[in-house]
């Protein structure tokens, strides 16, 4: 049920650097096509349930339309960016070169995918960043309305959450991060303010969300390392007050729609033309976007290599090489096209004949069902990425066998591999891993096809992209009543003078008095939140009032507590009530603690753990 006439119900506010449309010119007129990529496949299908849950209301897509829009135009933009739940934020040129091809393409993204030796370190494009990130700022304090969730997406955006936080300080908001997030070693050769920034600006979020647990405890890691900051399984305290949680989301693909679609007419047409123009070789799938994160030159000559030293698969096999435009005009986009074209011309001439080429090449965006015909049409998938934060064409293949036949051979590098463990699983560095698994795939038996593709689709299945969405806007919100729950609450006056009332009027009292929080603020290194002067001065003359006994109650252990408290005429319960000191009287254990259990649980523990490296 659709709820947009509810004020009360939820409305989710995404927010990326791409609308789920970019806009063009062609003939000085705007037109329009869908975006390319992951972030925004797999976040629509997402969105289209979303207001299917009687709680939500509606949502909202703001982002950057592809191309300055001048003036005249932005309000015919809107109403059609209005019509998709869209809003545009409009950029000039200029700065989405700073911004996009500068700090984005040139810095972030070479440096995320460990490719430090192509990042740029560019103080004008970081200013841009900083612009572009202000101006996103501003769009939404115009757009955000009460009841709305805040959802930021991605590496360009980073500094957002925190500029937001800044003028709406009780806003939900989440953030995901769709690539890689990289070791400290790596992140930390980012200059000093860049990288304090960006992990300030994200931890201005909620919840900060990434696809695999390394990439989670390379962030945790960069926070404690260069801001200082501690967490707690994940739980991180920001000046003493505010708990943002950093968790895990491999994000999915749409498995129920995909797995429809397949069997849909226009598909089924599509996939028997191009069968039929193939003929009867096996088909090897090579499907990206154009970068030099995705390792198609290896892949490449690893395909190369397979031909040679395996001849009898000669005209037995054709690689469907599909490339979609990227980045263009990007100096390492332009040169990385022009060696994958004259790679293909080098294979296709030495191994090729009149009636066989072994590469199939086309570079061009794919509409969403060729892009399916292609995936349900290949008995091999070579996804075989240097770095990849998910890639989600992976999950994509597995997701569109719908006989269960078909091998993906997958890299190491994806954040993928983690969940896709029957795949054949290579090192694309190690061109001999990629060449033996193209021969154990095209000859693997088709009952261990099945048998490994089962496996890896009911994982699928059972966590799609909408399970995805649903988890991180959940957790977003449990977050969120979690911080309402604990934050400080002021005392009111008539509570405040009945307190005082009854405390002058009684005869007989106990205080028990917490430690950390409420006798002393939370801190970021609990060793610094030592008692100081005027709060012993405080205790100790409650203490003297014979009417009073004063218990401190802790979970530090009982040690520090008596180097602290132990001069006072108190009790104190330490480690959470392993120990108890009544008042003038020694330490005594609440209850008998067995450690010897550990020795028994220890050897199962290790097993476990060497089992899943
Ligand atoms: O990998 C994360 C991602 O946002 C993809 O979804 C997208 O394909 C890419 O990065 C960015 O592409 P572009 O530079 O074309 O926006």
């Amino acid at each position: 049920m659709n709820n947009l006439g509810d004020q009360s119900a939820l409305r989710l506010v995404v927010v990326s650097n791409r609308l789920p449309f970019t806009a063009a010119t062609k003939d000085g007129r705007l037109v329009f096509h869908a975006s390319p990529g992951g972030l925004v496949s797999g976040l629509s299908a997402y969105l289209e349930s979303y207001t299917q849950s009687p709680s939500n209301r509606d949502y909202l897509w703001v982002g950057w339309p592809g191309i300055e829009v001048g003036e005249e135009s932005q309000e015919k933009l809107r109403s059609k960016a209005a019509k998709q739940h869209a809003s545009p934020v409009f950029l000039d040129t200029k700065t989405m070169e700073g911004f996009y091809h500068g700090f984005c393409n040139n810095t972030i993204w070479p440096l995320f995918h460990y490719f430090p030796t192509y990042a740029k370190f560019d103080e004008n494009d970081w200013s841009q960043y900083v612009k572009v990130n202000e101006a996103f700022r501003d769009s939404l304090i115009k757009i955000v309305q009460p009841n709305d969730t805040i959802w930021v997406h991605d590496y360009h955006l980073m500094l957002l959450p925190q500029l937001l936080r800044e003028k709406m300080p009780d806003l939900p908001i989440g953030f995901f991060l769709h690539t890689p997030f990289p070791s400290y070693d790596v992140f930390r050769t980012l200059p000093t303010r860049w990288r304090r920034a960006i992990l300030e600006g994200i931890l201005g979020a909620d919840l900060v969300g990434f696809h695999t647990i390394d990439y989670t405890q390379h962030f945790l890691r960069c926070i404690l390392r260069i801001l200082g900051i501690e967490h707690n399984f994940g739980q991180v305290l920001i000046d003493g007050e505010r708990a943002v949680k950093v968790a895990t989301f491999p994000m999915g693909v749409n498995y129920g729609q995909i797995r429809d679609s397949v069997k849909s007419d226009a598909v089924q047409q599509e996939t028997q033309a191009q069968r039929a123009k193939l003929g009867n070789p096996k088909i090897v799938l090579s499907l990206d976007r154009l970068d030099y994160t995705k390792g198609i030159k290896h892949r490449l000559e690893a395909y190369a290599t397979f031909l040679e030293r395996y001849p009898q698969w000669l005209r037995r096999v054709v690689l469907m090489l599909s490339v979609v435009p990227s980045r263009l005009g990007s100096e390492h986009y332009e040169q990385m096209k022009e060696e994958i074209d004259k790679l293909v011309g080098r294979i296709n001439g030495r191994f090729g004949a009149i009636d066989w080429s072994p590469i199939v090449y086309r570079y061009r965006f794919l509409p969403y069902h060729q892009l399916l015909s292609l995936l349900a049409m290949c008995d091999v998938a070579l996804v075989t990425p240097l770095r990849d934060g998910m890639n989600l064409i992976a999950k994509e293949y597995v997701a569109s066998r719908a006989d269960q036949r078909g091998v993906l051979i997958l890299s190491e590098m994806a954040g993928a591999s983690r969940e896709l463990g029957e795949a054949l699983i290579i090192n694309p560095n190690d061109e001999s891993e990629i060449v033996d698994a193209l021969k154990t795939a095209l000859e693997m038996s088709e009952e261990e096809q099945v048998r490994r593709n089962q496996v890896m689709q009911s994982r699928l299945g059972r966590y799609d992209v909408i399970r995805w969405g649903q988890d991180f806007t959940g957790k977003l919100h449990s977050v969120k009543d979690q911080q309402r729950k604990f934050s400080a609450r002021l005392m009111d006056k008539p509570t405040r003078e009945r307190l005082i009332r009854e405390y002058t009027n009684s005869e007989n009292r106990i205080l028990l008095l917490d430690y950390d929080g409420t006798l002393s603020p939370f801190k970021e290194r609990p060793e610094t939140a030592v008692p100081g002067a005027i709060l012993l001065a405080t205790l100790n003359a409650l203490a003297e009032d014979p009417r009073n006994n004063l218990v401190i109650v802790s979970g530090r252990h009982r040690d520090l507590l008596h180097k602290w408290f132990g001069p006072l005429s108190i009790g104190i319960v330490a480690e959470h009530g392993a120990w108890i000191r009544e008042k003038d009287k020694d330490w005594l254990p609440a209850i008998k603690v067995e450690s010897n259990w550990k020795e028994k649980v220890r050897p199962r523990f290790f097993k476990t753990a060497s089992r899943s490296k």
